[in-house]
This record gives C-alpha cells, sequence and structure tokens, in this order.
C-alpha cells in the first residue's frame, strides 16, 4: 500500500483490548472531543502504524456513531511489520495519524437481503453493515462466519446481541482445509434482490468467486485486507508501456502496476487498491497479464487488467494509459 495517501488528523487510543487470540481491538476518538467524519458501513481507514508503515483498517463500530472508531488488528508474524507494531506496540493513550474514512466495500441501495460471508478478521467491516441493518427491521440477512476456532474468533458476543433471528452461523475447521463450511447450498439458488458481501483470505474469496459466477452482475462484493504489493513466490520484475502518454514503466517485485506508473506522474483512479472494487479498471492492449483481482469476468480478461494487483505473467504489457 502506497503511503502517500494523506492521513488527515491525530486520533487517541481510547481503548485496547484483547478481542480474541492475537487479535487486538482499538477505539479512536478525537482528541479535542470533535465529532469525527461520518463513515459508511464497510468503510477503512489508513492509518500511521507504530513502525512507521501505512495500513488499512475496516471500521467494525456503529456507522451512526460519530465520537469513535473501532477497529480490530490481527497480529500477523508473517505480513511487513505493520500489524506486529499495532498489537505489541500501540497503547492506550496514544495518538495515531489516521485518514478520513473512505469505502471500497459500499452496500448496495437496491439489496433487500444480505449474505455476509467473514473469514477471520474480515469480519470487521461485516460487523458495521450488520449494525447499521438494525435500524432496517426488514431487511433479510444472514452471515456465515469462517474462523479457525472459538480462540481466535473475535466478537462474538457482540453478534449474539445483534442476531435476534439466528441469522448468524459460526463455523470453526480448526485449521483442518477438509472440515471448511461447504458455502454451495448458500450460493447454488441467488434469490431476488440479495447481494454477497465476503471479506476474508484470498482462498476464501476465490472459493465464493468461483461458486458464484451465476449470480447477477453486481450482486457479489469482496473486500480484501492485504494490498496489491505484497509479492508472491516467483514475482518478476516487467515493464508496462503506457500507450496514451507514451512512456514504459518499470515494475519492481514488490511495487504494483499502480504504483509505478503513479511515481512516474501518470494518475490512475483507484480506491480499495486490493482488486476488489473495479476503479482502476484498465484496458489491456498487448501482453498477457497475470489477473489477481475479484472483479474481471473470464471474458473480460483479455481486454482489461485491475492494475492495482494484477502484473505481467511474463514479458511486457501495454495498456490503456
Ligand atoms: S483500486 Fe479497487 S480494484 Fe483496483
Amino acid at each position: 500500500m502506497s503511503d502517500s495517501h494523506e492521513l488527515a488528523f491525530n486520533l487517541r487510543i481510547a481503548r485496547a483490548t484483547d478481542a480474541a487470540e492475537g487479535i487486538r481491538s482499538f477505539e479512536l476518538v478525537s482528541s479535542n472531543d470533535a465529532p469525527l467524519p461520518a463513515f459508511t458501513p464497510g468503510a477503512h481507514v489508513r492509518l500511521r502504524t507504530p513502525a512507521g508503515a501505512v495500513r488499512k483498517y475496516s471500521l467494525c463500530n456503529d456507522p451512526s456513531e460519530r465520537h469513535r472508531y473501532v477497529i480490530a488488528v490481527k497480529r500477523d508474524a508473517a505480513g511487513r511489520g505493520g500489524s506486529v507494531s499495532m498489537v505489541d506496540e500501540a497503547r492506550e493513550g496514544d495518538l495515531l495519524c489516521v485518514s478520513e474514512p473512505e469505502n471500497a466495500f459500499r452496500m448496495s441501495r437496491g439489496a433487500r437481503s444480505y449474505l455476509f460471508i467473514a473469514g477471520g478478521i474480515g469480519i470487521t467491516p461485516i460487523l458495521s453493515m450488520i449494525r447499521s441493518l438494525q435500524e432496517q427491521p426488514d431487511a433479510k440477512w444472514r452471515l456465515l462466519y469462517l474462523t479457525r476456532s472459538a480462540a481466535t474468533t473475535p466478537f462474538v458476543e457482540e453478534l449474539r446481541e445483534l442476531d435476534a433471528g439466528g441469522h448468524v452461523i459460526i463455523h470453526h475447521d480448526e485449521g483442518d482445509p477438509s472440515r471448511a463450511l461447504d458455502l454451495w447450498p448458500f450460493l447454488e439458488k441467488p434469490q431476488d434482490h440479495q447481494h454477497i458481501y465476503c471479506c476474508g483470505p484470498r482462498p476464501l474469496m476465490d472459493a465464493v468467486k468461483d461458486m458464484s459466477g451465476h449470480w447477477a452482475a453486481g450482486r457479489v462484493h469482496f473486500e480484501s485486507f492485504t494490498d496489491g504489493s505484497v509479492p508472491r513466490k516467483n514475482d518478476q520484475a516487467f515493464i508496462v508501456h503506457l500507450a496514451r502518454s507514451h512512456k514504459s514503466v518499470a515494475v519492481p517485485v514488490g511495487q504494483s502496476i499502480l504504483e509505478a506508473v503513479r511515481s512516474a506522474g501518470c494518475e490512475v483512479a483507484a480506491s480499495c487498491e486490493s482488486g476488489t472494487c473495479g476503479t482502476c479498471r484498465t484496458g489491456l492492449l498487448a501482453g498477457e497479464a497475470d489477473h489477481r483481482d475479484m472483479v474481471l469476468m473470464p471474458e473480460e480478461q483479455a481486454s482489461q487488467i485491475m492494475v492495482c494487483v494484477s502484473r505481467a505473467s511474463g514479458g511486457e504489457l501495454t495498456i490503456d494509459l
């Protein structure tokens, strides 16, 4: 994730608590008691962690609240240090530099029924969505909440309080893929005006995408909590040619096309920067892409690319920028 996003203000950590094993929850408040900028369900903020890196965290409190933002951070020892520094070093009373809320995972106005699918810490944006539905007694919703074990499952009590109608299924696989919940019975028959909102690790999102190809366009929404610049094994540097700008830009390992072309002075609209919202959709004019987004349909992949996450699968790319 780029560090160039504007961080708007300092917020004080009013409360820091353990939400589950390896997951810490932080309540952030204004340092002068002023109301905070409003946010919509599914929104996130970017903040500078004690280690100095900027990271994105979903807001999980009720969007009607203006006196606080609540985030939850999973300590990822295999990550790049941002979450470890938040969990190990951020203390009550500390100030954190935070952006205004942004939302790349908005609830659709046309939806009348919601199927939420959360994997682990992916519950955070979905929790704010479910809280917002408390004011809409007619809204139908169901949550499939998939985690490793009871000990690693945050917000169980909160969900119990929100779930008056038995809408929540919590499933633990104990780390054994053969014990994963079978999602097909929930996805096989789309209901009228039903939308899916899925946030969790990549294998879960891939499974939901694979099983929901028959749902109408625009009814399946994803949010990822990893950014596009996290390198994968065997990633290679490559060149991307910008057809309209007449520039050629090197994209090193560990940097996305989006970051590389921005560094070269080219403006590109982007929002989630994790391949889920569709904002950075760009024409692919030549070359073979390694598509890593959750947006493009197979028939679109030959001619379009999401530059925040996707790369060249070998050789060079020419894109319509
Ligand atoms: S910025 Fe959201 S898909 Fe690229």
